[in-house]
């Protein structure tokens, strides 16, 4: 697949089924990561893969998270449990699911340029899983950035980041369409 028909049939895939992912591909998925542009060559990224079971470390931190949330907003325990289960079975949905976290920069502006290159990074592992006939999905939310799960990551510096939840998988789901503004419409050209 050459780069420009990845990059445009590419969809974010909602719905994987839960066939095993080989390593060796996710290796490849993790690998195109690195190769995203980062200034200063600072490699900011880190990866948390889960597969199998290791995905119930995450569904136990998403599941406290929800605990903690409904607590503060004082919802009755039967609400409380349905929420916490619904969070716990949100870390199964695909097969893997890699928490990408950038790191902080020695300054406020290498800090966002290290957040931008993680982001490209991302970006690569979604174009390499589409390539390798994957489905990915860059998943976040309020959970996702909860303080509770900075703590499971040990991000201890304000301006480590979580970044993306990228769940992998086979997809299970026809092609949707795609919704874009023409790039004309967001385009000023400044020319000579
Ligand atoms: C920073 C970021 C966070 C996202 N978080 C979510 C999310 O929490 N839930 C979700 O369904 N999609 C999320 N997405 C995926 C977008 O919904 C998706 O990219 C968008 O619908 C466009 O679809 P496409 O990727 O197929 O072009 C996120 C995308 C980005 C870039």
């Amino acid at each position: 697949m050459n780069v420009f028909d990845a990059i445009t049939t590419r969809r974010s895939v909602g719905r994987v089924t839960q066939e095993t992912v080989p390593r060796e591909i996710i290796e490849r998925i993790l690998e195109s990561a690195i190769h995203a542009p980062n200034h200063k060559i600072t490699e900011p990224w880190r990866f948390h893969v889960f597969t199998g079971k290791g995905r119930g470390e995450l569904a136990k931190a998403r599941a406290e998270v929800a605990r903690i949330i409904a607590g503060e907003e004082k919802e009755d325990e039967e609400l409380i449990k349905g929420r916490i289960s619904r969070e716990r079975k949100k870390a199964f949905r695909a097969p893997v699911v890699v928490a990408v976290i950038s790191k902080a920069g020695r300054d406020e502006v290498e800090t966002i340029e290290n957040y931008a290159a993680c982001s490209a990074a991302v970006q690569n592992m979604q174009l390499a899983a589409h390539s390798l006939g994957l489905g990915a999905m860059w998943r976040t939310g309020p959970v996702a950035y909860h303080e509770h799960m900075r703590e499971f990551f040990a991000l201890d510096d304000e301006g480590d980041k979580i970044v993306a939840y990228l769940y992998v998988g086979y997809p299970d789901l026809s092609e949707t369409k795609r919704r874009r503004e023409p790039v004309e419409n967001m385009t000023t050209w400044r020319e000579g």
